[in-house]
């Protein structure tokens, strides 16, 4: 038994919007105690932008050891980790009380493959990395809300598409794992903008997927075009200024790319352009700039990205407590001057669209690594109507 809410006809008018979104609940890791107060809230859709199982055997050491206990590899693997994570009443909650709108990232696969490249580790490689792929993503189709159009055909899904929400919102949610160019630099951290990074011949999106957004922007009348995104657009450097230290995964690794999008959607008269992100296990909120190297660059859109259900466990609100590279949120927050918030807890994003404003709710918790922990708002985030940027609420 579950909960949906029909949609407004096309391009009726739509006078608000409420919507959550979530990513990144490793099982072994947390409690999904985010899920299930998501399940509470009051929104008419939700979104998963990936990191909706991982793919490893490892165990978070919580008492909730993942099933198969080794790194899954097979259809007959992929079923029994969506089985164990479907197994628990908060995600299965979630589900019942809202539609949800999802797409993959990584680990739903293998940890930042790319098109038909694993990563260099993988214990899959070559044709069997190949079938891994088509195993996986058949597991999700059979999983996951989707339409009979995203049924899996070989290695290929259908993926990204466009719901449109009356003339308030498009939703363009992407794919940004099939069609990518292997990463650049050995897909680590770069001290400096490796050529390929740079290079205007590489996609993280697909030449089609690039040529459906923009063509997208230009035909659309809705007042905001969202991007559902997998990992972060905006630059993320790790070090303070003015060294530069970035990742070659996420959009700092394609910024030719990136810059297609940001300069694409001004020259389509985009002026409400926000992008919603998972992948990094915090939350953050930044302007997304035509050229990070110059403090004057425009300011082209907003990127809220949220944090995960579960993935790296407790966290803290500046410190993540755990070791990882983008843990530090005063250093974080330095180095990236366009960033205005960070928090490294776990939770959920809320959102409340109008045609004049739109806000973000980071939902948060103080623990996930035993149950019933209570939620509370950590902070909200606005954009107004035809101002690009992110706005501290006061
Ligand atoms: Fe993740």
């Amino acid at each position: 038994m579950g909960r949906t809410k029909t949609g407004p006809t096309y391009g009726a008018r739509v006078g608000a919007v409420s919507f959550a979104f979530a990513s990144c609940q490793n099982y072994t890791h947390g409690h999904y105690t985010a899920l299930g107060h998501l399940a509470d809230d009051d929104v008419d859709v939700a979104f998963h932008l990936g990191d909706y199982i991982y793919e490893s055997g490892a165990t978070g050491g919580i008492g909730r050891a993942h099933h198969p206990a080794k790194e899954i590899v097979s259809l007959a693997d992929y079923r029994v980790r969506y089985g164990q994570y479907k197994s628990d009443p908060h995600l299965q909650a979630a589900h019942a009380s809202v539609a949800w709108v999802v797409v993959p990232d990584d680990h739903e696969v293998d940890n930042n493959w790319a098109d038909e490249i694993p990563e260099e580790s993988s214990i899959t490689q070559g044709d069997a990395f190949l079938a891994r792929r088509a195993a996986a993503l058949q597991a999700y189709y059979e999983n996951l809300p989707l339409r009979a159009s995203a049924m899996p055909d070989g290695l290929d899904m259908q993926l990204y598409r466009r719901l449109s929400y009356g003339n308030l919102i498009d939703f363009n949610m992407l794919d940004t794992r099939q069609y990518r160019d292997d990463q650049a630099a050995g897909d680590g951290w770069a001290t400096a903008y490796p050529d390929a990074a740079v290079d205007p011949s590489r996609t993280m999106m697909g030449w089609e997927q690039e040529r459906w957004l923009l063509d997208g922007f230009a035909r659309s009348r809705a007042r905001w075009q969202v991007l559902g995104n997998q990992a972060s657009m905006a630059e993320t450097d790790k070090v303070p200024r003015p060294a530069k230290e970035v990742h070659m995964d996420p959009w700092d690794g394609y910024i030719a790319n990136r810059n297609r999008i940001l300069q694409g959607a001004r020259d389509r008269n985009v002026d409400n352009l926000v992008v919603i992100t998972g992948d990094r296990h915090k939350n953050c909120a930044s302007d997304l700039l035509l050229d990070y190297d110059d403090p004057d660059s425009a300011v082209v859109g907003s990127e809220f990205v949220g944090t995960s259900a579960s993935s790296l466990g407790d966290g803290g609100d500046m410190h993540g407590g755990r070791d990882n590279p983008l843990d530090d949120g005063e250093v974080i927050l330095a180095a990236n001057p366009h960033m205005k918030f960070f928090n490294a807890q776990r939770g959920y994003v809320r959102c409340h669209v109008t045609p004049s404003e739109w806000r973000t709710d980071f939902r948060v918790l103080p623990y996930v690594t035993k149950p019933g922990a209570p939620i509370s708002t950590r902070a909200t985030y606005v954009v107004e109507n035809g101002v690009p940027g992110v706005q501290r609420d006061r």
